[in-house]
């Protein structure tokens, strides 16, 4: 689908149909109303157009329009209409319209909002159906245009949020891979690609490498599968050397399938442990717009894939491990195997240089039951870092909420005969978990990400289909460019 900008009037672009975003209780807008004769006004008296969030009003043929249809979606309060909302409008509008057999239509934005509409247009066009064999190809949009006023920068602005949904995409398509397809090796083989594509360097650490590094951790998990590991590395590297010193880490967790291993997972909502990969997808899919979007300083992606399984080699709960750092684990259980692989990544990470780190992680399930699927948990040791990607989360559109991280929590991470134990007890498993990757990560400044209850929707909304959401990627592409 193309997204391109418009500076033609909307009323008089032929188009299969206009969309126009409508407020709630604010008079209808007068020049389009006027137009329509009388149309808006007629509607928000008959009470079936009220303006409220997302809701969307289809008219065939209005009149004193070129388009054929004009769609009208809800945008709330007029004081409360930001970015986020209007792409969440233009998400909506692209799915409704999709569903109505639509092939292109024309999106009426202010120009500070062009970047979110074209962001909220290419999220909502994602089909999770790759493995489907009837695509319903005639429910495609080929075009969509953005009319709105001449501005500066404007098509600089469009382009960057082209690049960034795209890179969303890509996350979710690799997120939304089965693990039978998409193994470790494949996810490399995924990640070569996107560098050659992309003009990256790469480097893939295999299981001999990682034996040279002393990675006993992410081994130990990896030792349960017939697949083997891979230590993906994927690094941005700017024209010029930057002259802050500054080396952005970025690591992201890969289990391509995570039964639990050992310890193993109930049946039920198993196969959803094929996106325990998505926060590894999503720095892939990051450093594949940085490769376009061209920041001041170097970006390294450092993604362990590994498969979680039980096989007769698998670890078992009891298990001693010597991390690469050359703190002890003690494996209590085999499931809490992602901040094991992240220990060690984190540990690499920082002896490749990096100055500062940011984790994606589908974790715990315990982020799920404080913060639901709406927000991403966020745990840092350094609060400049910290606020810098939550401003950046905020810009994106992305929810992200902090989550505490004082020194009390350690206690819970007690083992009598190693230096650390891979869980805590019974309660704040999130925070125990960030907990332990604070250990390795100390004291580069870093943020986690615990993206557990939001790499995946597990309902269907208005402006985004069910499955991954790529969640993470646009924040990190924003921090990286800012910092
Ligand atoms: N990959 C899971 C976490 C997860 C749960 C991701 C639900 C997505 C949805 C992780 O490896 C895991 O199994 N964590 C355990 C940790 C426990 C054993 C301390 C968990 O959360 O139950
Ligand atoms: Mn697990
Ligand atoms: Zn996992």
């Amino acid at each position: 689908m193309d997204v391109t900008l418009s500076f033609d009037s909307p009323e008089s672009i032929s188009t299969e149909a206009l969309v126009v975003v409508v407020f709630d209780n604010g008079p209808p807008d007068p020049r389009l109303d006027s137009l329509t004769g009388g149309l808006l006004t007629e509607l928000y008296r008959s009470g079936e157009t009220k303006g409220k969030p997302l809701e969307t009003t289809l008219i065939h043929r209005p009149p004193g329009l070129a388009a054929r249809r004009l769609l009208l979606v809800g945008g709330g309060k007029p004081a409360e209409f930001d970015a986020a909302q209007m792409r969440r409008a233009a998400g909506t509008a692209l799915r409704f319209l999709k569903g109505k057999a639509v092939h292109d239509f024309v999106l009426a934005a202010e120009a500070s909002h062009v970047p979110a509409a074209a962001e909220g247009l290419l999220a909502a066009d994602f089909e999770p159906d790759a493995y489907k064999t009837d695509k319903q190809d005639d429910q495609r949009i080929g075009r969509v245009l953005l009319a709105a006023r001449a501005a500066p920068d404007l098509d600089a602005a469009l382009s960057r949020a082209v690049i960034s949904a795209r890179a969303q995409n890509l996350a979710r398509r690799l997120t939304n891979e089965p693990a039978n397809r998409l193994t470790p090796t494949e996810l490399a083989a995924r990640a070569r690609q996107v560098a050659i594509d992309a003009g990256l360097e790469i480097d893939v650490l295999d299981q001999q490498r990682m034996q040279d590094l002393k990675m006993g951790a992410l081994l130990g998990v990896a030792q349960g599968s017939a697949e083997p590991p891979a230590l993906i590395v994927l690094r941005y590297r700017p024209a010029e050397p930057s002259s802050s010193g500054v080396h952005l880490g970025l690591v992201g967790k890969a289990v391509t399938f995570d039964t639990g291993g050992i310890s193993i997972k109930p049946a039920e909502g198993m196969e959803k442990m094929k996106y325990d990969m998505a926060g590894g997808a999503s720095m892939i899919a990051v450093l594949s717009a940085l490769a376009e979007l061209k920041p001041a300083i170097l970006v390294t992606a450092f993604v362990p894939a590994v498969e979680n399984m039980p096989g007769s080699r698998a670890q078992r709960p009891g298990d001693i491990v010597t991390t690469m750092s050359g703190k002890t684990v003690e494996v209590l259980n085999t499931d809490a195997e992602g901040r094991l692989i992240l220990a060690d990544a984190i540990t690499y990470a920082k002896q490749q240089g990096c100055s500062h780190l940011i984790d994606a992680a589908t974790l715990t399930g315990a982020i799920v039951v404080a913060l639901g699927y709406t927000n991403v948990g966020v745990f840092a040791n350094d609060q400049p870092l910290l606020d810098r990607l939550l401003a950046s989360a905020k810009t994106a559109g992305e929810k992200m909420w902090p989550m505490p991280l004082d020194e009390e929590y350690k206690e819970q991470l007690k083992s009598i005969i190693a230096d650390l134990p891979n869980i805590g007890t019974r309660w704040g498993g999130a925070i125990t978990a960030a907990m332990f990757l604070k250990e390795f990560a100390d004291p580069t400044p870093w943020v986690h990400l615990d993206i557990a209850g939001t790499a995946w929707l597990e309902e269907a909304k208005p402006y985004m289909p069910k499955g991954p959401s790529g969640v993470a990627v646009r924040t990190l592409i924003n921090l990286a460019m800012k910092m």
